[in-house]
């Protein structure tokens, strides 16, 4: 049925997350192994990969036969019966994530994450301003590689002065160099001291020194089901969390709006003459073109699809950016289109991992887009030196310079 949409290649389909071809387009393998090799195997890198939506979802859902337990990352520093150190509760099964999830979520509620609207609009503006004194500007170096980790700032009450030094060591954290698929030493060091850096705020707080009253940190320290409260290495595991998961893919779902917007000048006309309308470009650049691609599992027992059998404790990715462009899930998926029905996406996991920071990535997006198309009436990319990140999971640009014509 699927096949008949498209002819079947004579040669088998090869899919490595490591190839730079695929960091350019991973959507026509994607295709191929939705529709040839739908549970697909690749024994040099040593995974296995479920590419269909409904496969995708229902492995999501089922903690019990794919566990988080060695992590969700390819990279080879961070998989391993270790990963929920650097990882935190993102690399733990039930009971012991059902655990530290409630009790984290006892801060990180929404109603703390409405509250952060004004900080982040008040960020949004400051750095768009600054980029916009400039003729050309980076779109991602200069405004949205710049206010998702200002806003995991503002979130656990870091202090103003602190912040940019912050800024800094995260961005060495998730840098990978060409060609290196590991976190490189600098990115241990910056890691190291992050964590150095929050253990002493903590310790601040604990001891009562001023900071500012209701952050995050403290609602963290407060934090008590049952009289069972999180320890301080709980604390800071769940803070370097934030930073790894819940930064470079807000900064890249920035990026790919802008992007795809200007790739598809019909549908960016509309967030660019009607505010209403930027949730929408939100929401498409997710399903379209999602920052994270790639979450891993380990298999908890053998598992049979498609006519194969997957032997306990083997690799299995989740193909988010396959799912998002599956045709049984949204109609017409290769075109890029804010008029559809976008919610079934998957770009934000499903089950009990899902994104503890969805909202607030919606929220940061909206925001930031809302002043851009605000300040901007149009632009233009230069393609030529645009840099794609090359990353296991992460996909969008590096640099994307542009130059604006505001209003
Ligand atoms: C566009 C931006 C984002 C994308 C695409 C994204 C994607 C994801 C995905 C796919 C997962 C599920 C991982 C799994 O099932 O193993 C996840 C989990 C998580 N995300 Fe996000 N995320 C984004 C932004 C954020 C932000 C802004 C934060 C917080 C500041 C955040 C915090 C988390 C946390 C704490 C988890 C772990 C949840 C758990 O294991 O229970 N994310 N994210």
């Amino acid at each position: 049925m699927r096949s008949a949409q498209r002819p079947v290649s004579s040669n088998p389909v090869v899919f490595s997350p490591y190839d730079y071809q695929v960091h350019e387009d991973p959507y026509p393998v994607y295709a191929r192994l939705r529709a040839d090799a739908p549970l697909y195997r690749n024994d040099e890198q040593d995974f296995w990969a479920l590419s269909r939506h409904a496969d995708v979802t229902a492995a999501f859902r089922d903690p019990g036969r794919f566990s988080s337990a060695n992590g969700v990352s390819l990279d080879p520093a961070a998989w391993g019966p270790q990963a929920s150190r650097t990882m935190s509760f993102l690399a733990l099964d039930p009971p012991r994530h059902t655990r530290m999830r409630a009790l984290v979520s006892k801060g990180f509620t929404p109603r703390r994450v409405r509250g952060l609207a004004g900080g982040i609009r008040a960020l949004a503006r400051r750095h768009l301003a600054a980029a916009l004194r400039q003729d050309t500007f980076d779109f991602v170096g200069d405004f949205a590689g710049r206010l998702p980790m200002d806003v995991i700032s503002e979130l656990i009450g870091v202090p103003e002065a602190d912040r940019a030094e912050l800024r800094r060591l995260a961005d060495t954290v998730v840098h990978r160099e060409d060609g290196l698929f590991d976190v490189p030493q600098a990115g241990m060091d910056a890691a190291l001291t992050l964590v150095g850096y929050y253990a002493g705020m903590l310790a601040d707080r604990r001891r009562g020194a001023a900071g500012p009253p209701d952050d995050l940190t403290c609602a963290l320290l407060a934090a008590g089901i049952d009289g069972d409260r999180l320890t301080d290495d709980e604390i800071i595991g769940f803070l370097f969390l934030l930073v790894v998961a819940g930064n470079e893919t807000t900064t890249k779902l920035l990026g790919n709006a802008a992007y795809w917007g200007w790739r598809n000048p019909d549908q960016l006309a509309k967030p660019m003459n009607d505010p209403a309308r930027v949730g929408a470009w939100v929401e498409e650049t997710l399903r379209y073109d999602a920052s994270s691609q790639i979450i891993a599992r380990t298999v908890a027992e053998d598992f049979t699809s498609h006519g194969q059998t997957v032997p306990a404790g083997q690799r299995l990715l989740l193909l988010i950016g396959s799912a998002n462009r599956d045709a049984a899930a949204f109609a017409d998926p290769d075109r890029y289109d804010l008029d559809r029905d976008t919610s079934a996406l998957i770009s934000f996991g499903a089950g009990r991992h899902y994104c503890l920071g969805a909202s607030l990535a919606r929220l940061e997006a909206q925001i930031a887009l809302t002043e851009f198309a605000r300040a901007v009436a149009r632009y233009e990319i230069d393609e030529a030196r645009a840099e794609r990140v090359h990353s296991v999971n992460v996909r969008g640009f590096a640099a994307l310079p542009m130059t604006v014509q505001v209003r």
